[in-house]
């Protein structure tokens, strides 16, 4: 799968992913590597979205109506992934890039396939010939307790946070599940600290990555 690396920040909303995907970014790039995709050098890549049918999707899953079924929700979150894996992941791993991930398949297990019930295997399968083997190198899980991640909440609730607490902690208990079933590729951050000492555990998290030979 060509040389990149691929790095997905993932947890709870509110638990500090996209703060802490932005400052991992400025991080590796600092350390000289070409982070981002190469048509937005820097940047993270966000999920749901990163392309245009993408965004487009995520329109709909986070504005779109409350009562979405939850398989629909599943397909069009595996949907907007299967594009962004082929349109924006792929090309940037081809060309030795590092590419940061705000969310990616382990929110789809963690809500979908865990909170809501829907399997996390069952999830997976239908997420599997989207991603086309495109695993995260590593995916660092932000800890934070669901009441602390809702107390950090600023600006409009979007439909899948306004569905309040007891979701979350569903959620969070699904990302630790996943700690436990992929022990190898998930590391888990305590995200409850401030924000420069979570930012320097994530680089610690990576750097076994980075210091690797590349083959
Ligand atoms: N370690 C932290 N301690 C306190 N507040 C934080 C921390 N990390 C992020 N925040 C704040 O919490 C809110 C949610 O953070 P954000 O990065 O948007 O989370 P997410 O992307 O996981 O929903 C923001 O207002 C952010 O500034
Ligand atoms: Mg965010």
């Amino acid at each position: 799968m060509g040389d990149g690396i691929l790095i997905s920040i993932e947890g709870i909303d509110g638990c500090g992913k996209s703060t802490q995907a932005a400052l991992l970014c400025r991080h590796l790039a600092a350390r000289g590597f070409a982070v981002g995709p190469a048509e937005a050098p820097g940047t993270v890549v966000r999920e749901p979205g990163g392309t245009p049918a993408g965004e487009a999707v995520r329109r709909l899953l986070l504005h779109g109506p409350d009562d979405l079924a939850p398989w629909t929700e599943a397909l069009l979150y595996a949907a907007a992934r299967a594009e962004l894996v082929e349109r924006v992941l792929r090309p940037g791993l081809r060309a030795g890039r590092v590419l940061v991930l705000d969310r990616y398949i382990d929110s789809s297990l963690a809500y979908q396939g865990h909170a809501r019930a829907l399997g996390v295997d069952e999830v997976l399968a239908v997420n599997a010939p989207g991603l086309g083997g495109l695993i995260p190198d590593v995916t660092v899980v932000l800890c934070v307790d669901p009441e602390v991640a809702l107390a950090r909440a600023v600006g409009e609730a979007d439909r899948i946070e306004r569905e309040g607490l007891a979701l979350q902690r569903r959620v969070a208990d699904g990302f630790a599940e996943l700690a436990r079933r992929f022990p190898g590729r998930v590391r888990t951050v305590d995200g409850e600290r401030p924000v420069a000492e979570v930012a320097e555990a994530i680089a610690a998290a990576v750097a076994p990555l980075l210091e690797a030979p590349r083959v």
